[in-house]
């Protein structure tokens, strides 16, 4: 006689919640009343969690890169400014903190929330894949063009990071470059010499432009990850994700522009 392969409520509420197996009811299985394929493998973090840890870590991330670019607009103030501000980022918060206190609070939060940003984003992008059943659907493959770039944009803003600190924080990468000290900072001089060079000033410039289509995409999704389904806030959001991204990539890249063409100097 064929079995009865439906599983009642009663027998879903018997699956416990985790167990070596987990979602496995093996006294079920043995009855027949439950099948291994009718069970949903419980998974670890869940969806939800992943989602979220994105959307938050995104956030965090964007909201880094938009007050950043409202600093950097100050090399249009001339060098006195710039140093006067990149000086003060290192003693921001002192007495009541030790200086480089609180930049070292921001360095912590911005490279944890970094980290678990790459890590919860891949793992959604690898349990679809998986869902999709790896490359035998392509046909599945869903989303924008821009959405189908997030990877490649990422990876190409991952590169830019790293460049971007050897080159003005660190200076490896800056054969020009001047290391702050305690009372001064050199960061216009060290910008200035890095961005005439035509390899660099380029290397920002198509940075600016992955960081403009990982944005307008990323903001956009911040609101469809923490679940937000009214039409018209969708709409009013997706907006001010496209107006952000552009201005953070437009002013952002005016900079190297200005520097190449002798605006500043
Ligand atoms: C053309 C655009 C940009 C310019 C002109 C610029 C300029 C600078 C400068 C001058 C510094 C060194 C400040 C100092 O001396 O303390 C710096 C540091 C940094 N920038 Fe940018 N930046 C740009 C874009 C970006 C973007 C898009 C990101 C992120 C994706 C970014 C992330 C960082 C980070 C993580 C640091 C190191 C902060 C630290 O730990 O001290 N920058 N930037």
């Amino acid at each position: 006689m064929a079995q009865e392969t439906s599983i009642e409520p009663w027998e879903q509420r018997r699956l416990p919640r985790s167990s070596n197996a987990p979602g496995l009811d093996q006294e079920a299985l043995d009855r027949g009343r439950v099948e291994p394929r009718h069970v949903i493998p419980q998974v670890r973090p869940s969806n939800w969690t992943l989602k979220v840890t994105a959307a938050v870590t995104g956030s965090l991330l964007a909201l880094f890169v938009i007050v950043h670019m409202v600093g950097n607009l100050k090399v249009y103030q001339g060098p006195e400014s710039f140093n006067a501000y990149a000086h003060w980022l290192k003693v921001a918060g002192y007495p009541l903190l030790p200086k480089m206190g609180l930049l070292w609070i921001v360095r912590g939060v911005m490279g944890t929330s970094l980290i678990l940003h790459i890590w919860s984003t891949l793992l959604i992008r690898y349990r679809g894949y998986r869902l999709r059943g790896g490359r035998k659907k392509p046909q599945l493959r869903a989303g924008s063009f821009v959405s189908r770039l997030m990877l490649w944009t990422g990876i190409v803003l991952l590169l830019f990071i790293f460049i971007h600190i050897l080159d003005l924080t660190t200076g490896q990468a800056n054969s020009g470059f001047q290391a702050p000290t305690a009372t001064e900072s050199f960061a216009y001089e060290n910008l200035v010499h890095s961005m005439s060079q035509p390899l660099f000033a380029v290397i920002y410039m198509v940075a600016m432009g992955a960081l403009a289509l990982h944005l307008v995409h990323g903001l956009w999704l911040i609101v469809t990850d923490l679940g937000v389904t009214g039409e018209r806030t969708r709409k009013i959001w997706q907006a001010i994700a496209h107006l952000l991204a552009v201005v953070v990539a437009l002013v952002n890249m005016s900079i190297p522009l200005a520097v190449l063409l002798g605006v500043v100097s």
